[in-house]
């Protein structure tokens, strides 16, 4: 059995938690690759809504194995937050969830360094969720890091104080005031906690899952135009948000991926600073917020919204190999009498259809097709056969430029809003 992957085409919180959840009885493990606590996956049932940040999505079921891979980075005090509050709703996560002794820690100094970092950049920062992904992954690929395998070694302590004071000497080049007492007391706190974990070396456990037959879903944090390599630089998180990432980020070999299911709002939205050529600053962006509920999951920030962009998303379809689409959100269109899709951008002077090298600074003028839109409320529907005709022309319409089928219709936030299709993109 090969793995597939499950990821975002955007810039993050196109709905994979909801989705990872869907889709989990049809899987015997789901594992986290990439990211931390700067995701907020939130799944919806029985009328309660659950935000996970570290924790993978598929931790509600029973019988199935969550693996927090190598290629996660963890902070403990806030990982133990979550599994507080889903020990209180009767979760067991000890039988349910494994953690790579390769995934990275994060200190309290990697917080204070993002946020440092993030104020000295002033106007020019990131818009960073200021929860030390960044310095972390830094000390990863600097070969200076701590990994979730260290608190199991007897000096443990002094590798982590020998860190921290190269922590405090960066802060002190930053007019950063900070207190490290409490949180540092913290810290240790929820590393002692953390060591009645089952701790795995999860490369080995993840292919003799493989080896055994049983069916693996990756899960991916962020989106792919948030990615290190090929997001829209230098806005982007610090780690592989795409398909290769799942390779490096729990160990398993590129030629054994299987399916890669790219999730995308039928809109689109980004939190935090960076460029979005698709962006409505108008009251359209703001009726998308209201109707979306746009606002940041892990930070509640509220999300900057605009129209689908198809260059960006057909870009992220080929650097991740994507077989499958999965829309999302469609029911917030329903909002507009007609929908606009971005088919390229006005740049220097001529018509672009792919992101430039620098678009910091530069003016994209996104060219636009116009559909007609549904008004029809799409939250009660349960089957594909249902759905009105402009959002069938919609779906086929993206099928047709994003070559690639669509076969996962979402119009609600809850499970039961999910809906299955076939797609005849192929043969048609
Ligand atoms: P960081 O990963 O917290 O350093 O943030 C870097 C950029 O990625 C910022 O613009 C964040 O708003 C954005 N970002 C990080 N994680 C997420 C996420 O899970 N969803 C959406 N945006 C994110």
């Amino acid at each position: 059995m090969k793995v597939d992957v499950l990821l975002g085409l955007q810039w993050g919180d196109e709905g994979k938690g909801k989705v990872v959840d869907v889709l989990t009885p049809n899987y015997d493990v789901i594992a986290r690759f990439q990211g931390g606590p700067n995701a907020g996956h939130t799944l919806e049932f029985d009328g309660i809504k659950h935000v996970l940040n570290t924790i993978p999505s598929g931790i509600f079921h029973s019988n199935k194995m969550n693996v927090v891979g190598n290629g996660v980075v963890i902070d403990p005090i806030l990982f133990m937050k979550e599994v507080d509050a889903l020990t209180g709703m009767k979760v067991p996560i000890n039988e349910r969830m494994v953690i790579s002794r390769k995934a990275h820690l994060i200190l309290p100094t990697h917080r204070l360094l993002d946020a440092a970092s993030e104020q000295a950049k002033g106007k020019k920062k990131i818009g960073s969720t200021l929860k030390g992904i960044g310095p972390t992954y830094m000390d990863k690929t600097g070969r200076n890091g701590l990994r979730v395998g260290d608190i199991e070694s007897t000096n443990f302590e002094e590798r982590y104080n020998n860190l921290k004071e190269k922590h405090i000497q960066l802060l002190s080049q930053f007019d950063f005031e900070y207190d490290l007492i409490e949180m540092e007391t913290e810290w240790m706190k929820s590393i002692e906690r953390f060591k009645s974990f089952v701790l795995v070396d999860s490369e080995h456990l993840i292919n003799a899952q493989k080896k055994e037959g049983k069916r693996i879903l990756a899960e991916g944090a962020q989106g792919t135009l948030l990615d290190i390599d090929f997001g829209s630089y230098p806005f982007v998180t610090s780690s592989n948000t795409i398909t290769a990432g799942a390779c490096t980020g729990l160990g398993v070999a590129p030629n054994q991926i299987g399916e890669v299911y790219g999730i995308f709002k039928a809109y689109c939205t980004r939190v935090g600073s960076g460029p979005f050529p698709t962006e409505l600053e108008d009251e359209v962006g703001e009726r998308m917020r209201k109707a979306g509920h746009e606002f940041g999951a892990t930070t509640g920030r509220p999300r900057r919204c605009g129209w689908i962009d198809l260059p960006a998303l057909k870009y992220a379809c080929m650097i991740n190999g994507v077989t499958q689409l999965i829309m999302t959100k469609a029911d917030v269109l329903s909002e507009f009498e007609t929908i606009k899709a971005c088919t390229g951008y006005k740049y220097k002077g001529e018509v672009i259809d792919f992101m430039p090298f620098d678009v910091v600074g530069e003016e994209l003028v996104p060219v636009y097709d116009e559909l007609e839109g549904w008004s029809e409320d799409l939250t009660g529907l349960r089957s594909i056969d249902d759905i009105p005709a402009t959002l069938q022309s919609y779906i086929d319409y993206l099928e047709r430029i994003l070559e690639t089928p669509i076969t996962i219709v979402s119009v609600g936030p809850d499970r039961s809003q999910t809906l299955m299709r076939e797609s005849t993109w192929a043969t048609a």
